[in-house]
């Protein structure tokens, strides 16, 4: 601690470093950056010149030998979060680790034995399930499936009972994304596995955690085990999602769109910015701030046709400039993630996203990889979902 902030060290400090990691621990007063640590020298300096963080390293042990370190944020490749996690636990030091987690099973089984042994708190990246937008929506569509109160003229069967599949809700969620900005990292498959372990963890712990307290009990995944493909997974008390990812996309249109449908009630996401509700009273319609935003005068009407004429003043100001993208940016639940996390050191709660959401949204991808490869759809076996590790 210093001067009552807990202080943080950026453990990998590139692009995503940059992007949110420091602007968010600039943005929330309970946290102090005090060192930037990188087996890269440049990009350490670097970062720690743009945000003004004193002490520079490439070497993770002189953090962790740094007794004011409450916690360190892990933002490298994938590889190499074991290690960093075991020399953290080591120190008692706290971490804040990117997706995902672990790149296999037994990573993920041994950073939960060394999370629990040890004591530390642990929390992982999946910070989609801390947007403001998708806890709105998630919060509507929870009280429409406990109570689904529908338009006065919408027609329903009178002469018999809804089956059972009618009385389930489905959640699809759809990435459209550009392959060629993906930077060598995702696709080396010893460095970063690809992107159902890359990036689909994003989606499948945000299913996991919209449907909680159901658990995931079944995989079926279609498409490439490296680029676009496909998966539907299936909970314990009969709700779906499915997640569709394709690469050959533009970032010029939103990359990320959730929709939910559930007994009369269709629920819809755009891009963080944006929720629509249909087939109910209420509310149609809720917007929700950029959590960066250089262009307050464009698109004031805010919203996602708001958003789209800040993107496209946002894209003419960059003809000539390739920067700067950071400073238009939806709330994706990256600085929730981190106040959540920071309440959970102080108070000595649960971790917002702890160890066993890392392990499970690894665990679901490697399912997804073996589905795709074997044409079939996979059981999620009770055991793998819950259990003991000492
Ligand atoms: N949560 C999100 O929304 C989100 C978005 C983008 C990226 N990410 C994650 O952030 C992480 C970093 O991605 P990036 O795009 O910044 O990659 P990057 O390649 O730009 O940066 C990684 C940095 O880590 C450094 N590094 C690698 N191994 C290291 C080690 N052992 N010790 C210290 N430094 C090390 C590299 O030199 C590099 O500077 C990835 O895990 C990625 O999945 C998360």
């Amino acid at each position: 601690m210093r001067d009552g902030k807990l202080c943080v060290a950026q453990i990998g400090c590139g692009a995503f470093a940059a992007e949110q990691d420091l602007p968010n621990f600039q943005a929330n007063p309970r946290v102090e950056c005090t060192w930037c640590c990188d087996v890269n020298e440049e990009n350490a300096r670097n970062r720690a010149r743009q945000f003004g963080v004193p002490k520079v390293t490439t070497d993770i042990m002189e953090v962790m030998a740094d007794d004011e370190v409450d916690f360190v944020k892990v933002a490298t490749s994938h590889e190499a979060h074991l290690p960093i996690i075991e020399a953290a636990a080591r120190t008692g030091k706290h971490v804040f680790c990117e997706k995902p987690m672990a790149m296999d099973l037994r990573e993920a089984l041994e950073i939960i034995g060394i999370v629990r042994r040890s004591g530390i708190k642990l929390c992982v990246d999946l910070n989609r399930r801390m947007a403001p937008s998708l806890h709105a929506l998630r919060a509507r569509w929870q009280a429409h499936r406990a109570n689904p109160v529908t338009h006065p003229w919408r027609y329903v069967e009178a002469i018999r009972d809804p089956l059972p599949d009618e009385l389930t809700s489905h959640l699809l969620i759809r990435i459209q994304d550009d392959s060629a900005s993906y930077r060598m990292i995702h696709l080396d498959p010893l460095r970063g596995g690809g992107l159902i372990i890359g990036e689909m963890v994003h989606w499948l712990d945000l299913a996991c955690w919209w449907f909680a307290p159901q658990i995931p009990i079944e995989v079926h995944a279609w498409g490439s085990t490296r680029l676009t493909h496909g998966i539907n997974l299936k909970f314990s008390e009969g709700d779906t999602a499915t997640m569709l990812f394709h690469t050959g996309g533009s970032f010029d249109y939103p990359k990320e769109m959730f929709e939910v449908t559930c007994r009369g009630g269709f629920f819809r996401n755009e891009f963080f910015v944006e929720n629509q509700y249909y087939g109910m009273p209420g509310p149609e319609r809720e917007t929700f701030p950029l959590l960066r935003d250089c262009l307050p005068e464009v698109g004031a009407q805010g919203g996602f046709a708001g958003y789209m004429e800040k993107y496209r003043a946002r894209v003419r100001g960059l003809a000539n400039a390739k920067e700067g993208h950071s400073s238009l940016t939806v709330d994706k639940g990256w600085g929730a993630m981190l106040d959540g996390f920071i309440t959970a050191i102080l108070d000595d709660q649960a971790p917002p996203c702890d160890e066993m959401a890392g392990y499970l949204s690894t665990y679901l991808a490697q399912l997804a990889i073996q589905s795709i490869t074997t044409r079939q759809a996979l059981p999620v076996p009770l055991e793998r979902v819950v259990f003991s590790v000492i």
